[in-house]
């Protein structure tokens, strides 16, 4: 079992609580309608990154039957978005997440026998994935989220994992500005991420980062929307830059 199913941990109960009351409006605060704001940036670009990064890893399997397991699966919107987003809709998917009110709302929304949903912890699944998508999650010890992602990957599989950055422009003006951001400093630098993937048996195959946060930008919505993208594309160019984005989004494969 995974130390997170039994740690009585603040932090967790406080993101467990949060995520609950966002349950109902989750995806219609983040996903839908205008782009207005850096958050709902940064949750549809991951999206569209992992979207395409999924339709490019497809072809890499020799056979048809496409599986998928989701750690933080939210209301399920998300899966379910890179499962029409791909020509053919995977065979089995399972997902999960640590917030009751998050599972009751995928529940209730996604009635395809596909879709499986889990409060995280009572999943009691012994199969493999095809893929194991982990973005945007809570991750008090990422050896210990590793090793629980790499369990659960095929041979031949693909970990998809989106990770806020420790020292991201945002976090250090967060840090300096806001009360109640301790979840901060659960996050890690780029260095630390990739040193704990070599201390795996899990290679990292590419990295994309994204998200420049760029004070008073969005203010200006209509704006932003263009030149955000064009920021994060230039900067990525830039010696060292990596750990100022906001999110790493790795591709992660077993060694062979
Ligand atoms: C920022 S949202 C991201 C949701 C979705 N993956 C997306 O990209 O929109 C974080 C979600 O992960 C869940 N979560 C946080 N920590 C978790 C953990 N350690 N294990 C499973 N789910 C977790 C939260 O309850 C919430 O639903």
């Amino acid at each position: 079992m995974n130390s997170q199913d039994t740690t009585q941990n603040p932090l967790k109960t406080r993101i467990e609580n949060f995520y609950t009351q966002e349950s109902v409006h989750y995806t219609a605060k983040r996903y839908d309608g205008a782009l207005q704001t850096y958050p709902q940036y940064i949750f549809r670009r991951r999206r569209s990154i992992v979207a395409e990064i999924i339709k490019s890893i497809l072809p890499t399997f020799n056979r048809v039957d496409i599986s998928i397991f989701d750690i933080g699966c939210a209301d399920g919107s998300v899966i379910q978005y890179f499962d029409n987003f791909v020509d053919k809709k995977f065979a089995h998917i399972d997902a999960i997440d640590i917030s009751e009110g998050m599972i009751a709302q995928a529940k209730s929304t996604i009635s395809d026998s596909r879709y499986n949903f889990y409060l995280r912890g009572t999943e009691n699944i012994s199969r493999t994935y095809s893929i194991v998508t982990e973005l945007g999650v809570y991750t008090p010890n990422i050896q210990e989220e590793l090793s629980f992602m790499s369990n659960k990957l095929d041979t031949d599989g693909y970990i998809i994992y989106g990770v806020a950055l420790r020292n991201s422009i945002e976090a250090r003006i967060r840090r300096r500005r806001e009360k109640n951001v301790e979840f901060l400093d659960t996050y890690l630098t780029f260095g630390q991420i990739k040193q704990a993937c070599a201390r795996t048996h899990l290679e990292i195959v590419s990295y994309t980062p994204y998200g420049i946060f760029i004070p008073k930008l969005w203010a200006f919505p209509k704006i932003a929307q263009h030149v955000q993208s064009c920021i994060d594309f230039c900067v990525k160019y830039i010696p060292f830059s990596t750990n100022l984005f906001h999110e790493v989004v790795f591709v992660l494969k077993k060694k062979v």
